[in-house]
């Protein structure tokens, strides 16, 4: 006999979706169980994302998870788009009314929601094998899992699938149900994390013909940077110092110079748009990369992982106080309509920097026009800063 166990909220991965929306429904007064099969001290220190938008700052706050984020987080309030050996500022103050972005790592996001959700006595089980979500068609569904050697079952009202792109519950929905949108890009990214103390006070995205580079940071001492290559490119073929003399080349300026250090960490990722519709089947509700997938040059993945789980909290809340399920059954429906919006400014991006190998000379001309439209038209700069900082919440 499994070891039985009931919750209203049941939730398949402790990322920022499973954990922001585990916080926000104990908030609200809502119970939850998180189910995460990786331990709690590889999530918190994969290098992943870094880059907050202003709402997302703003909810982290407000849920009193941001103390350390206000102290330790880097606020920007512009980025630098370089080409030609130029750089452009894009003055997100002015252009926004005073919105920026802060730089603080995703795995310190995680550690927060973590230490939040233990001293709230919140339920994040790490280390569970063999998770498996079932009877989300009905008004029951349930979650088994492993746990420490037992077999488990959670029982919940609802289940939220916040597992990831390589998750176990989007592909649990039967087939036929699912439209997928999908885009793979001819190159990827290899990133690398240094111990050097950023070379910029903001972010540089880089348009180069050898192709696009990044200059992102985590701290006064310690550098982000990425350049392009291809899809599957072989890490181990990069010598620190070749990246580091690429990265001179494509990030080169008059009078600007690119201090080295350490290489710390380095690694290679592969770049794609993806999207499923509905967000949703059943009692079964996937929130953040489990149904989605943006480029990583909008810096939109976690940030669009967040407003999913907002969206879907306060469904929840509305059904358990009214008991309706309006807004449940419009979650996919609201989520969708910011969820293609980040999908067209990460494509717009990703298009308007990197070099495309069947290019041809149009489209580098084309590239470079728009570039030059970006950074010469308030207009065209106006829409780039307000979609980099984050749309407004419907
Ligand atoms: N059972 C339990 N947990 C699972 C399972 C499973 N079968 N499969 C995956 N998980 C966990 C992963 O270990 C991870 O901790 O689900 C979590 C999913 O987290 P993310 O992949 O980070 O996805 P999400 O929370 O949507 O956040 C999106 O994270 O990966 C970045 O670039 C991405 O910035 C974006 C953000
Ligand atoms: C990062 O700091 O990791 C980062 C910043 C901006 C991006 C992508 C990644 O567009």
């Amino acid at each position: 006999m499994p070891v039985s166990l009931r919750t209203q909220v049941g939730i398949v991965g402790a990322g920022p979706a499973g954990l922001v929306l585990s916080h926000l429904l104990y908030l609200k007064g809502i119970d939850s169980v998180v189910i995460e099969n990786r331990s709690r001290q590889y999530s918190e220190q994969r290098v992943r994302a870094g880059v907050l938008e202003q709402g997302t700052v703003d909810l982290l706050t407000q849920m009193g998870v941001g103390e350390r984020m206000k102290s330790e987080g880097l606020v920007h309030h512009g980025i630098e788009l370089r080409f030609g050996g130029r750089g452009h500022r894009i003055d997100f103050q002015e252009l926004t009314g005073g919105k920026g972005i802060t730089i603080y790592a995703q795995h310190e996001v995680l550690k927060d929601l973590n230490n939040a959700r233990i001293a709230t006595g919140g339920q994040v089980l790490f280390e569970v094998e063999d998770v498996s979500v079932h009877d989300f068609d009905g008004d029951q569904p349930k979650i088994r899992y492993q746990k420490d050697g037992d077999a488990c079952e959670l029982t919940c009202d609802f289940i939220a699938g916040c597992d990831g792109f390589h998750g176990i519950c989007r592909p649990s929905v039967p087939s036929g149900i699912f439209t997928h949108y999908d885009r793979e890009y001819p190159f990827g990214w290899l990133g690398i994390l240094a111990e050097a103390p950023p070379s910029s006070n903001e972010l540089i995205y880089t348009y180069h013909d050898r192709g696009f580079a990044l200059l992102s940071m985590r701290s006064p001492n310690i550098s982000r940077l990425y350049l392009q290559c291809r899809p599957d490119e072989n890490i181990d073929l990069w010598s620190d110092e070749t990246i580091w003399q690429e990265l001179q080349t494509r990030l080169a300026s008059n009078g600007w110079t690119l201090t080295e250090g350490k290489i710390l960490q380095k690694g290679v990722t592969g770049m794609r748009s993806f999207v499923v519709e509905p967000m949703q089947y059943g009692r079964l509700f996937l929130a953040g990369d489990s149904a989605h997938i943006v480029p990583p040059t909008g810096a939109k993945g976690l940030n669009l992982a967040v407003a999913d789980v907002q969206i879907l909290a306060r469904a929840l809340k509305h059904f358990y106080s009214t008991g309706s399920y309006d807004l449940l059954h419009n979650y996919s429906e609201v989520c969708l309509r910011r969820v293609w919006k980040v999908q067209r400014f990460s494509w717009w991006m990703t298009s308007m920097l990197h070099r495309f190998p069947e290019e041809n000379p149009f489209d580098h001309r084309r590239q470079l026009a728009e570039l030059d439209y970006v950074t010469s038209s308030r207009a065209a700069a106006k829409t780039l800063a307000e979609n980099y900082v984050g749309l407004p919440m419907e």
